[in-house]
């Protein structure tokens, strides 16, 4: 077997041998494929089969539906880690030992406060401001503060900056959302871990100290586990875009997190919710499908570009889901109508032909409005694990001796060259 790829170009009868190598061809080798002195260039809106980059860090077969970090299953991961170990292991490549962990989580906690002018920052914001805008501006605003991090080929300045950033975007988001609550911010607390310490960021009122139930700083722990990275999504292809530019480490995640602000990507829990409150009662899911057969809008949380079969975050998060309202002893209704939907949606042929499954985003919303997050605070919720991921391929991108600056090409299909008309000539 040769692994190369023959090409007969029709127009030109020209035959060409392109090399296989990692299962693909190099698209540059298209560009010896001409005629009419035009180079053959390959069209991929969405970079559906398009790889921008090689990545060591997560591994996905859509189909089989697996998800591995650094070779470890995601459901191993969900079961036995913890976010701060799970971070380690993205970034590293490897699991601590015992004696790094508390190296790693003591640092990660060393780095939880924010520069007094980010207050300032967030206070500058309306009371209604989305969470999320104020997540952007503040992380794009962190290398005014810390200016090494434009050091992106000193490795110790990569390494304090990704520190940094993962141990203060908790604070951030927590900081982000009692503003829009109207209540005082709550600072770090050195005594709990990583998501503990969160939850008291956000939650803590006039009791000295906040005491979160067990149960649920398992699910928040695994919740962002499962959302730590995903190779080359819409916010990591934002994030590497613009590190391939040369930009720190806050300059690109803060990119990451307008991509991820998008209700096709990490808003869509928020649509779920906005959805399932929109259906009402489970006799009108029927319904409510039949319009989405009918090109009516679609099924949110369900479909998924990889997963072409399950998304196996989707079954963790159901588990998790349902641990999260035993804790809590709310009996939500729109749980009652999620699971009718993903009943009859899972029978319909419309779903079935098109591969349409739920996804990790299906159920996270119903979590974290259990927990009495506001709908605008489930993006957030995804942003702060999710960093972990961006920095990781962040780091792997500025790093990569075979990346370039990221420039993609068009088909050009405006008007070509014309003379300037006059004001008085149109
Ligand atoms: C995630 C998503 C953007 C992936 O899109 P994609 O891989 O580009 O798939 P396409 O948009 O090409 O869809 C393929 C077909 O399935 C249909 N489809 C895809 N997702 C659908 C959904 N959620 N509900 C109904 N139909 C859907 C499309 O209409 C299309 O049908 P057609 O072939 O008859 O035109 C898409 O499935 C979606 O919009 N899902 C809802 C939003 C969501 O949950 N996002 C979170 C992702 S984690």
């Amino acid at each position: 077997m040769t692994d190369s790829l023959s090409v007969r170009d029709n127009r030109t009868n020209a035959e060409y041998e392109l090399p296989i190598s990692d299962g693909t061809i190099r698209a540059v080798d298209l560009l010896r494929i001409t005629a009419d002195d035009e180079p053959l260039v390959s069209y991929d809106p969405g970079f559906v089969n398009t790889a921008a980059c090689r990545s060591a860090i997560t591994y996905i077969d859509g189909d089989a539906g697996i998800l591995e970090y650094r070779g470890y299953p995601i459901e191993q991961l969900a079961e036995h880690s913890t976010h701060l170990e799970t971070a380690y292991l993205l970034l590293n490549g490897q699991l601590p030992t015992a004696e790094e962990l508390a190296d790693w989580e003591h640092l990660v906690n060393t780095h939880r406060l924010l520069p007094d002018n980010v207050k300032t920052l967030i206070h500058g914001f309306r009371y209604d401001a989305h969470p999320m805008a104020m997540m952007m501006s503040a992380v794009a605003s962190f290398h005014t503060f810390y200016r090494d991090s434009r050091n992106i080929t000193d490795p110790e300045a990569r390494e304090l900056n990704i520190v940094r950033l993962i141990g203060k975007m908790p604070t951030l988001a927590a900081f982000a959302y009692r503003h829009s609550v109207g209540r005082p911010y709550v600072y770090p607390d050195d005594s709990l871990g990583y998501c503990e310490n969160f939850l008291a960021m956000l939650f803590q009122g006039a009791e000295p100290k906040y005491e979160a139930d067990p149960r649920l700083v398992r699910a928040l722990e695994v919740l962002f586990i499962l959302h730590a990275d995903h190779e080359q999504n819409c916010s990591t292809n934002a994030v590497r875009a613009v590190a391939s530019a040369g930009n720190d480490p806050y300059t690109s995640c803060g990119a990451g997190i307008g991509a991820l602000f998008g209700p096709l990507h990490g808003g869509a829990n928020e649509a779920v919710l906005r959805m399932l409150r929109e259906i009402k009662t489970v006799d009108r899911v029927p319904e409510f499908i039949a319009g989405v057969k009918d090109g009516k809008g679609r099924l949110m949380g369900f479909g998924h570009r990889v997963y072409k079969n399950y998304d196996p975050r989707a079954k963790i998060i159901k588990h998790a889901t349902e641990q999260v309202f035993e804790a809590v002893g709310v009996d939500n209704p729109l749980l009652k109508i999620a699971i009718e939907l993903e009943k009859i949606a899972l029978q319909d042929d419309y779903f079935v032909k098109r591969r349409l499954y739920p996804n990790v985003d299906f159920y996270s919303g119903l979590i974290y409005e259990a927990l009495t997050f506001p709908p605008e605070m489930f993006t957030v919720l995804f942003a702060v694990p999710r960093t972990v991921g961006w920095l990781s391929q962040w780091q792997e991108g500025v790093t990569d001796p075979e990346a370039k600056i990221s420039r993609p090409k068009q088909i050009y299909t405006g008007i070509r060259t014309r003379d300037y008309a006059h004001l008085g000539e149109r």
